[in-house]
């Protein structure tokens, strides 16, 4: 049996925790081998819910399950610490504006930017999915000097398998049989889902879906399908995002399939024209632990209109948060 790795969780007895530590510790996230530690965080009025989520982990009697421990402190939650999971965020209460939550954002991920620099293993990957998740993984990273800025991610893969799922759909094959999907930019409205270089069944997408459904109805359902959960389910999704997470952790650790890429929001290299530094979401090939841009796509100019307008929208929000960036 390999030696146990450290995960740690933010966030963990909200309602994305509750889908997402069971399956790390069943294995899903890190394989059937590697046994893992959880460290979860969470903040002091929900130490006693987290508790009886603790209890139900060890109810599991999961075989993978090395330890868990709980903290309202980052520094104890990060120590050591080799995957982190960024899920705890605060919430945009009533009257709040887009800016009020960007601040109060930026207060929590620079806090743990700084506790993982700290703490957490120099090789530590981190993935931020409290939202505003691409800037809150900024901050963070921003924060954490010492640590590998690469190692700074944050979730689109969500938004990726949203736009799997409904190519499948429409074209009435499974989400396996598609390749070469690409979710560009932020985590947000804005975020361009694009089939340009997608292949499904092995044909090019472009030629087996109408332009009009693609514009009019692909990229807006997939853009607008959290508001269209919380509608239908009067909150906000967990199992899909906890499982997205999954997802992301699993391939930058394991690898993506051989011939497959997968989308990830990572520091922007200045690849596609997206200005160097942006948590921008690329498509992206991953194997031993590390990931790489997929390079060279050829991009039309209704492609570059989106992508850029994504970038836009993030360059606005690191400027307004700007003034708390070290
Ligand atoms: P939730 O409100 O059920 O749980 C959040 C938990 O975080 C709460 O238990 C809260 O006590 C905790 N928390 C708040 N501040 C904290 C801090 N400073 N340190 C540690 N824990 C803290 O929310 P849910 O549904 O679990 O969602 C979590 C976040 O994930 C939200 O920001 C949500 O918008 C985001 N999200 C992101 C997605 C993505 O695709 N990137 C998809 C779905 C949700």
């Amino acid at each position: 049996m390999k030696a146990p790795v450290r995960v740690s969780v933010t966030g963990a007895a909200g309602q994305i925790g509750y889908s997402l530590l069971f399956r790390i510790a069943a294995g899903e996230m890190l394989g059937p081998d590697q046994p893992v530690v959880l460290q979860l965080l969470e903040i002091p009025e929900a130490q006693e819910p987290l508790q009886g989520v603790v209890m139900e982990l060890e109810d599991c009697a999961f075989p993978l399950l090395a330890g868990v421990t709980t903290s309202d402190r980052a520094e104890e939650a990060f120590a050591d610490a080799d995957y982190v999971l960024l899920v705890g965020a605060k919430p945009r209460g009533p009257g709040m504006e887009r800016k009020d939550l960007l601040e109060a954002n930026a207060a929590i991920f620079s806090a743990q930017g700084q506790a993982l620099n700290q703490a957490a293993r120099p090789s530590v990957k981190v993935l931020a999915v409290g939202n505003p998740a691409n800037t809150n993984a900024l901050i963070a990273q921003h924060n954490a000097p010492d640590l590998d800025p690469r190692h700074f991610t944050a979730m689109t893969r969500l938004d990726h398998n949203r736009a799997l799922a409904q190519l499948a759909n429409r074209v009435g094959c499974h989400t396996r049989e598609i390749r070469g999907l690409t979710v560009w930019g932020n985590h947000s409205a804005t975020q361009y889902p694009d089939i340009s270089h997608c292949e499904i069944q092995g044909r090019p997408a472009p030629e087996l879906l109408e332009t009009e459904w693609v514009r009019e109805t692909f990229i807006p359902t997939v853009q607008q399908r959290g508001a269209a959960i919380i509608k239908a389910r009067g909150a906000s999704s967990a199992a899909s995002a906890a499982s997205a997470a999954i997802d992301h952790m699993r391939d930058w650790a394991l690898g993506t399939p051989e011939g497959a890429w997968t989308s990830m929001a990572v520091p922007s290299d200045g690849s596609y024209g997206i200005d160097a530094g942006l948590i921008y979401s690329f498509p992206v090939r991953c194997s031993g632990g590390d990931y790489r841009l997929v390079e060279g796509l050829a991009i039309d100019d209704f492609s570059r209109e989106r992508m850029e307008a994504t970038a836009a929208e993030l360059r606005e929000e690191r400027d307004a948060i700007r003034h708390l960036l070290p």
